[in-house]
């Protein structure tokens, strides 16, 4: 698949591609993987040959600017040129970080990414937006910039450890939600095959959700409209994500989604059967689907969230499923829909 932006620069998007042809999509003589120790440990044996690795931490704590900048002093003292590549090899951590090291290495060299989480293969990794997190405020310091190539490899996922398949499927349930019934449905019907990781399975929702994706980033590269859309669950799941320990993003996302979909059907843009649905499908996936955190606190996260704009916040709504839509709700009418939501739930 091909993400095409309106002024001619492209990314290659490869699903189903297997990740020991990676070689052939680097035509560069000095190429610089850029790996977590994880990762490293699992697929070392398949890096190509005549690359030079670099290990960059996990976790989110790490994901800042002390470690950009211990990477590119061992880009530079491993002789990174202008003509390198550098290829970010790993979960959406691995990716965020490489897209935004390469963009300011030498003023930008070209990079791609082997995605190797689900959250990487279907968000992560597509649509341009890298970068790293400032004094505990996720991805403040960043760059729009689009990779030269994706490898998205159904097999690496049978690795990646059950808790972060589910947190992905979030996202993928999102994307079905937004604009594809097919794919919901889909998730339905094959939830369990999904969960083992079958390949073809795997392949049709990276491959759907990609492409709602790169379709929406094509529209809308820097967020001004369309793309929020892809902010669908996220406004709460952010609220939930700053209020709680040890909660993945994707599990965050799940319980958004629950309220945003609670306060659409409020709105009487989605029925009660649709709501049950996809309250039913994230629990299946074995997704939280309720919080005891309140409504107090969950407004409060609101208030220094980025999306809210004045007195108002862009709220992504469910109408029916497979179609969404924005709107501008004003902080205080959103304070109302979500109490009444919780109560609700
Ligand atoms: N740029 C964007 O548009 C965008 C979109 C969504 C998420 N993100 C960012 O992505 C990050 C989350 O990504 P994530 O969920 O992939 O987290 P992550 O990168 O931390 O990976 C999750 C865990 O799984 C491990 N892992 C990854 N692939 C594996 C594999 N194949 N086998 C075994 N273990 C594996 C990692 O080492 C890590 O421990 C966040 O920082 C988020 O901000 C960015
Ligand atoms: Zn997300």
């Amino acid at each position: 698949m091909i993400l095409k932006l309106p002024d001619g620069r492209r990314s290659s998007i490869l699903i189903g591609e297997n990740i020991e042809n990676l070689s052939n999509y680097l035509n560069s003589e000095k190429v610089f993987i850029l790996t977590n120790p994880n990762i490293s440990d699992l697929y070392s044996d398949i890096f190509p040959k005549k690359t030079t690795v670099i290990t960059i931490p996990g976790g989110e704590k790490n994901k800042n600017l002390n470690t950009v900048l211990e990477t590119i002093r061992q880009l530079i003292a491993a002789g990174a040129d202008r003509k390198s590549v550098i290829v970010g090899f790993g979960g959406g951590i691995v990716c965020d970080m490489t897209g935004f090291i390469a963009s300011i290495y030498m003023r930008g060299v070209k990079f791609g990414f082997v995605a190797t989480s689900l959250m990487a293969q279907v968000d992560a990794s597509v649509g341009g937006k890298n970068g790293v997190n400032c004094d505990g405020y996720k991805n403040m310091i960043g760059v729009f910039n689009q990779p030269d190539f994706v490898v998205c490899d159904p097999k690496t996922l049978k690795t990646l450890p059950e808790r972060e398949l589910k947190a992905g499927i979030a996202e993928v349930i999102k994307c079905g939600l937004i604009a594809n019934n097919n794919l919901f449905s889909f998730i339905e019907n094959n939830i369990d095959a999904i969960l083992n990781c079958e390949e073809d399975k795997i392949y049709t929702v990276v491959n759907e959700s990609v492409e709602i994706k790169a379709r929406i980033v094509e529209a809308d590269e820097k967020e001004s409209g369309e793309r929020k859309k892809l902010n669908l669950g996220h406004t709460f799941g952010h609220a939930v994500e700053k209020h709680s320990n040890n909660i993945l993003h994707g599990e965050a996302v799940s319980i958004g989604l629950v309220i945003a979909a609670k306060i659409s059907e409020q709105l009487n843009l989605i029925t009660n059967e649709d709501f049950r649905r996809i309250q039913n499908v994230l629990k299946k996936t074995g997704l939280p689907v309720t919080t005891d955190i309140s409504s107090a606190n969950l407004l409060e996260a609101i208030g220094k969230d980025k999306k809210r704009e004045n007195d108002f916040v862009h709220f992504v709504l469910n109408r029916g499923i497979g179609s969404s839509e924005i709107r501008e709700i004003s902080f205080d009418k959103l304070a109302t829909l979500l109490e009444k939501a919780l109560n609700a739930l």
